[in-house]
């Protein structure tokens, strides 16, 4: 099964076009809103944990009891418009793998916060193979070195890494913009919580942080069916083929890159951004 709809030249999975249409042209954004935004596979689940503990001052009921995409729920999927309407009593934090471009309108000329994860993109291309194997909305991939060329060419579902980086980053330095990696979560979570709370306008006490980071760990997600994606139906993702929460390291590039592979990712990247006016920490 192969599920993905197109939308203005892209793919995307589990999603109509209405609802695309209605994330990018209807959903009303509030001020107070976060976003969580993300190319796939860089970080998306680690930091809807990271947001719905600081939101709660580290008590995990929520985390335990809701599942991870009704706490912090893509904008572009499927029934995303009902969902909204019941989010009432509360901030609002939201997930998003949307190019830039088919981003909400209505965030253009507010006040709302975006917090951008990226992760080294060789990193995002392994992890993102592996996921294609028990997703069974996108291609099974044959092997890695015909989807790491679809990688390199942006053809896969949300499309190009590259163009998603760059399009995202036009906004760096705005105030309501927070550049952030999982390099620096996996180097420092307890300084990277401190400047997302900041970020969000949170005081969160150093007890509070202790337990937003034991919650938010690899371990501990990966044991909680509410963030380890057990639930999903088996139609769609595929547990005996691989883990949602598959390895959580940095570096695994390491062990499936060759170095041809490696070289030439190198010198891709550097052509595709070399306009990008923004250092950015993985470069070779
Ligand atoms: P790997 O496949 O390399 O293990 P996303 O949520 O954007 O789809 O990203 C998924 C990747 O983030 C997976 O990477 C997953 O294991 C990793 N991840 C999720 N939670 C994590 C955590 N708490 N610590 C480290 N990595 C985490």
């Amino acid at each position: 099964m192969t599920e993905c709809v197109e939308y203005k030249g892209y793919r995307f999975p589990a999603t109509t076009v209405k609802d695309l249409e209605f994330a990018e042209n209807e959903l009303q954004v509030l001020d107070d809103d976060v976003f969580n935004v993300t190319y796939p596979k860089s970080g998306t689940t680690w930091m809807i944990e990271i947001l719905s503990l600081i939101h709660s001052n580290g008590d995990p009921t929520w985390s335990q009891e809701v599942p991870n995409w009704d706490r912090v729920p893509w904008i572009e999927v499927q029934g995303t418009e009902e969902k909204l309407k019941k989010i009432q009593d509360r901030r609002r934090y939201f997930s998003s793998h949307l190019p830039r471009q088919f981003f909400c309108k209505s965030f253009t000329n507010s006040k709302a916060k975006v917090i951008y994860t990226a992760r080294h993109p060789k990193d995002v291309a392994v992890s993102f193979y592996h996921f294609s194997k028990i997703n069974k909305l996108f291609e099974y991939p044959e092997n890695f070195d015909l989807f790491l060329k679809n990688f390199l060419s942006g053809n896969l579902p949300y499309g190009s890494w590259f163009d998603h980086v760059k399009g995202w980053l036009e906004l760096a330095g705005k105030d309501n913009f927070l550049f952030n990696t999982y390099e620096d979560l996996q180097k420092d979570l307890r300084g990277s919580l401190k400047r997302i709370c900041t970020f969000i306008g949170k005081e969160l006490d150093e007890a509070a942080l202790d337990a937003v980071m034991e919650n938010v760990s690899f371990k501990t997600m990966k044991d909680n069916r509410m963030a380890n994606f057990s639930l999903v139906p088996e139609r769609i993702m595929d547990l005996t083929k691989g883990q949602f929460m598959r390895k959580g390291i940095s570096g695994d590039w390491k062990n499936h890159f060759t170095v041809a592979q490696s070289e030439y990712f190198d010198k891709v990247f550097k052509e595709k951004m070399a306009d990008i006016g923004v250092k950015l920490p993985w470069e070779e």
